[in-house]
């Protein structure tokens, strides 16, 4: 049996989805998942993609984002499984920019002819000092990781013409103070509120909006700690279950809160990170 102290140290990684259920419904249905170029938006194109959905992932890494989206295609048309297989398309956005994210959710209709779910998952990580954060550091993660949401919010609402469903991305940070991470975990605190007056405003119109507050994840993103053993032995101290999240144990969340089993689900934040926010 190993030690708390062994698992700590050898995090692993747990691969594959098996854990995901199938959720049948989702099939036929048209998403727009922004920053999924990698890291955790690239699992939930290839999630939602093997369950039938056809995925327009958006980055503004175009060129890595076209690779990515060979890949996921790739990777979806040799998935197991009895679903009708969706497809995955790859476009630039960069989320700051209201227009085009108005014609990134118009592509969705004019190629699909429909849009049901979108998912703000873009976001950056800066890091500073509290006391030294430049003023540019704090616009550009609120212009990235909040309006950002908004925007894609606001684009998303306005061809959701059947309902439809968002989710933010928002973090454990949202809640939990994260030493030299000030504008981010501010950014975060915004997004959850965020989801929370987009879900009474855009009710009206059918249309559910959640987040999602990941813990630590095995992503570029989360580099840093990965690669400094101190740094890593801080982070999962913080986590009850001993271990950073895999990409792939995001999805089933998000699978969740697109489906019709969350269909009464609206203005909730949902917790992944091990039980890190509660340490
Ligand atoms: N990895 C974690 O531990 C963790 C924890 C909590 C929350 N999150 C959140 O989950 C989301 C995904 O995180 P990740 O770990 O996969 O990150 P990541 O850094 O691996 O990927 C983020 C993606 O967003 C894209 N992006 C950045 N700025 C953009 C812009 N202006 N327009 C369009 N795309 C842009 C990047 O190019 C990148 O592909 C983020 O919102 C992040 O804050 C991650």
């Amino acid at each position: 049996m190993t030690t708390i102290l062994e698992r700590a140290e050898n995090p692993g990684r747990v691969q594959g989805e098996a854990m995901a259920v199938q959720h049948p419904e989702l099939a036929g249905k048209v998403a727009v998942v922004t920053g999924a170029c990698r890291g955790i938006g690239a699992r939930f194109a290839a999630g939602l993609a093997v369950r039938g959905v056809h995925v327009i992932g958006a980055d503004i890494d175009e060129t890595r984002m076209t690779a990515m989206a060979s890949a996921l295609a790739a990777e979806v048309s040799t998935a197991a499984g009895s679903v009708a297989r969706g497809s995955v398309m790859g476009a630039r956005v960069d989320v700051r920019d209201a227009g085009e994210q108005e014609s990134l959710a118009r592509l969705a209709v004019e190629r699909f002819g429909r849009l049901d779910f979108w998912v703000n998952n873009a976001g950056i990580f800066p890091e500073a000092p509290v006391i030294d954060i430049p003023a540019e550091q704090i616009s550009a993660t609120l212009a990235v990781n909040v309006e950002g949401v908004l925007f894609g919010a606001q684009a998303a609402a306005r061809q959701m013409r059947a309902g439809g469903v968002i989710v933010n991305m928002a973090s454990v940070a949202a809640v939990r103070v994260r030493r030299g991470r000030a504008a981010y975990c501010s950014s975060k605190a915004a997004v959850q509120h965020l989801t929370e007056c987009l879900a009474v405003e855009l009710g009206d119109a059918g249309i559910r909006v959640n987040a999602i507050a990941p813990g630590f994840v095995d992503t570029e993103m989360t580099r840093w700690v990965q690669d400094d053993p101190a740094a890593l032995q801080k982070a999962l101290d913080t986590v009850p279950l001993h271990r950073l999240g895999s990409p792939e144990e995001i999805v089933g969340p998000l699978l969740f809160l697109l489906s019709d089993s969350a269909r009464y689900v609206t203005g909730h934040t949902l917790a992944v990170d091990g039980g890190s926010r509660h340490v």
